[in-house]
């Protein structure tokens, strides 16, 4: 039983990463280049608090939206750009109903953070290393190895909110 749930868990996984990648090839050689030139910042976990999101579908998960000192600085000054040395980590967990709180409601009413899920990505601000994304390193680690989409698919996507200089999630106050 726990072996499907496992399965189930991976596929998922994959399906979410297929979908995000739609016209991607060559999956293989990119999770490599994803995190070429970066390794996991020391310390991540207990860096403050941007915002937090939910994906639904495949992904299915809850999220944190974590920044280091630079980063935070960049948000709380509403800067155009981010400065050099800002890192933002996207740390993200099953969605899942709270057992404890579905027998208090008589229902699944309350949804928490299960086992972590989808990796761990990071933005590092670094405008002489990565001109080609923005000034941005795209990279993410599952359970610590570097997987994930290219660096050029991440940027891709992210181009959408060039205006705020590639970041999506908005500093929440
Ligand atoms: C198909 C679009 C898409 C792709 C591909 C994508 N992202 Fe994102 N990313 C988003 C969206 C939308 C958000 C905001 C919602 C959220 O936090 O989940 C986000 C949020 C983030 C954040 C938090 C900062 C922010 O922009 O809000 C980081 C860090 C991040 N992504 C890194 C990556 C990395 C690294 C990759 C590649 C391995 C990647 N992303 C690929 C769409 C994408």
């Amino acid at each position: 039983m726990k072996r499907i749930a496992l399965l189930l868990v991976t596929v998922s996984a994959v399906a979410g990463v297929a979908v995000s990648l739609a016209a991607g090839s060559g999956q293989a050689d990119k999770e490599a280049a994803a995190s070429r030139g970066f390794t996991i910042p020391s310390g991540y976990r207990d860096w403050r608090l941007i915002s937090v999101a939910h994906e639904e579908g495949t992904l299915n998960d809850l999220r944190g939206i974590l920044g280091n000192d630079a980063a935070i600085k960049g948000f709380r000054e509403k800067r155009q750009t981010f400065p050099d040395g800002a890192i933002i980590a996207r740390v993200a967990w099953d969605y899942v109903p709270l057992e404890e709180s579905s027998k208090a409601f008589g229902h699944a009413q309350s949804f928490v953070a299960g086992p972590p899920k989808n990796g761990v990505q990071f933005m590092v601000k670094d405008s002489k290393k990565y001109p080609a994304t923005g000034g941005w390193g795209f990279a993410q680690f599952n359970d610590g190895k570097p997987g994930g989409e290219s660096a050029e698919i991440c940027f891709s996507c992210h181009q959408i909110v060039k205006a705020r200089d590639f970041v999506f999630n908005r500093y929440a106050p």
